[in-house]
């Protein structure tokens, strides 16, 4: 019986663990230059916290979320997105207790959405998450959506745009659902049985039906923009004129609302306009959400995020060329059953003084042999045969100037030392 993955993940092999470390290396880089710590929380929650903070008349939660009882008959969810373990978290840890006022936190790993799979879309996919909680500027809004722009830049991803939108307060919401309602009423008909459940409910989540995403009713509801109290307009305003002071690309896009319940303010997505990524055009998305800290128990606290799928990051990186600096340093060649037992000596022994090494134990041939040392770009290959074993020497031969040597066995690793220091040809 040949088992396969199941639908809607993927296996990473080599090839694209390689370009993966360098995301991650990338992202923890650019975390690091903005101040930013790592979190890290758990991969299942207590369900009732996703279906409280993302909303539970969201497609995530409704349709979306992998819920099971444990054996201890609790209903946990793989966590479907990572803002409200990192809320719950900062509730029940009081990081909140911070002289610094804000508290800026990253996460990056695996979510899990049941979705239909496609291309950048997948059933378990990893994010790369930023909260900074406890303050409502609107220059932590900015900084925000100024470091969401850097990681594009960093990955030099070209034709991608910032759209943003605000949806307000409490007060905006009120009003502005009151106006969807009436939008809504004399055509409610049309629209599908979810929508039909969610007008009474919950009618922003109209907005982003996947049903009837085209239909006029839709096209031509309200926007959010028309029902801001002065205090929420000011607050878009002036994250407006903070992107425009740092010259930062965007368009304010009237009929983003985005998926999730916790959202106020500003609300943003990071969308590629490059045909390659189709359907996942949406490398990321974030925005303002000033009430979930307080729904989670904790004390009034504002806060803001973003995150972006590495999947979609990832695309990007297939289509560059990676610098490669995985080189071995050494490479043995055993000929013959005692010359492989020193080797496995050698091998270890020079392991334990840092080199990156490997040898041969398949007793293959020297050309076989000399190929790995190739595919591997090791810098040096270890040659030892009966009479290198007897007389405890090896020949050693540089893969960069082809010169071979043959030294005593208590010289390798001073003789690797030196030749690497020695020479950058060898770097
Ligand atoms: P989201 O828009 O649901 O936001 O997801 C963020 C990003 O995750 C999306 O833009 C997309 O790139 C990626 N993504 C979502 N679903 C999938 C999938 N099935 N397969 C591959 N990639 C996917 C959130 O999750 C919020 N928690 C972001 C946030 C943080 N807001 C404030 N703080």
């Amino acid at each position: 019986m040949a088992y396969s993955a199941p639908r809607g993940t993927v296996d990473l092999l080599p090839q694209q663990t390689k370009n993966w470390q360098y995301l991650e290396q990338l992202l923890r880089t650019i975390a690091f230059n903005y101040n930013v710590k790592e979190i890290r929380v758990p991969i299942f929650e207590h369900t009732e916290l996703f279906n409280r903070a993302v909303g539970d008349t969201t497609d995530v939660v409704s349709k979306e979320m992998y819920t099971f009882q444990d054996r201890g008959d609790r209903s946990l969810t793989l966590r479907p997105e990572g803002t409200a373990g990192v809320v719950r978290a900062f509730v029940e840890n009081k990081l909140y207790v911070n002289p610094d006022k804000l508290t800026k936190l990253y996460y990056m790993g695996p979510m899990f959405r049941y979705e239909r799979p496609q291309k950048g879309r997948q059933r378990q996919f990893h994010q790369f998450g930023v909260e900074m909680l406890g303050l409502e500027n609107p220059e932590v809004d900015v900084e925000c959506m100024v470091m969401a722009v850097t990681i594009i830049e960093s990955l030099g991803l070209q034709n991608v745009k910032l759209h943003i939108n605000t949806l307000g307060d409490e007060i905006s919401r009120d009003n502005y659902r009151q106006a969807l309602m009436n939008h809504f009423k004399p055509g409610l008909n049309e629209l599908c049985g979810d929508c039909q459940a969610r007008f009474e409910k919950n009618p922003l989540r109209i907005l982003d039906c996947k049903v009837d995403k085209d239909n006029p009713l839709i096209t031509t509801a309200p926007k959010t923009i028309d029902y801001l109290t002065p205090e929420a307009k000011a607050h878009f305003e002036k994250v407006c004129a903070l992107l425009d002071d740092l010259e930062i690309d965007y368009m304010v896009d009237t009929n983003l609302v985005r998926g999730l319940d916790y959202y106020c303010h500003t609300v943003f997505e990071v969308i590629s306009e490059d045909p390659t990524f189709g359907n996942a055009a949406t490398l990321g998305g974030g925005g303002r959400y000033n009430k979930l800290v307080q729904e989670m128990g904790g004390p009034e606290t504002p806060g803001v995020g973003f995150a972006f799928g590495m999947e979609r990051l990832a695309l990007a990186l297939d289509q560059m060329e990676l610098e490669d600096d995985d080189a071995l340093d050494i490479y043995i060649m055993p000929l013959g059953q005692e010359a492989r037992d020193l080797s496995l000596q050698i091998v270890t022994m020079l392991r334990a003084n840092g080199f990156s090494c490997d040898m041969d134990y398949a007793n293959r041939s020297m050309k076989a042999m000399f190929k790995t040392v190739d595919r591997l770009q090791a810098h040096f290959a270890i040659i030892i045969g009966e009479e290198e074993v007897k007389n405890e020497v090896v020949n050693i031969k540089c893969t960069h100037d082809k010169q071979q040597e043959t030294i005593p066995l208590e010289d390798i690793v001073a003789y690797i030392e030196h030749h690497l220091e020695g020479g950058h040809e060898h770097e």
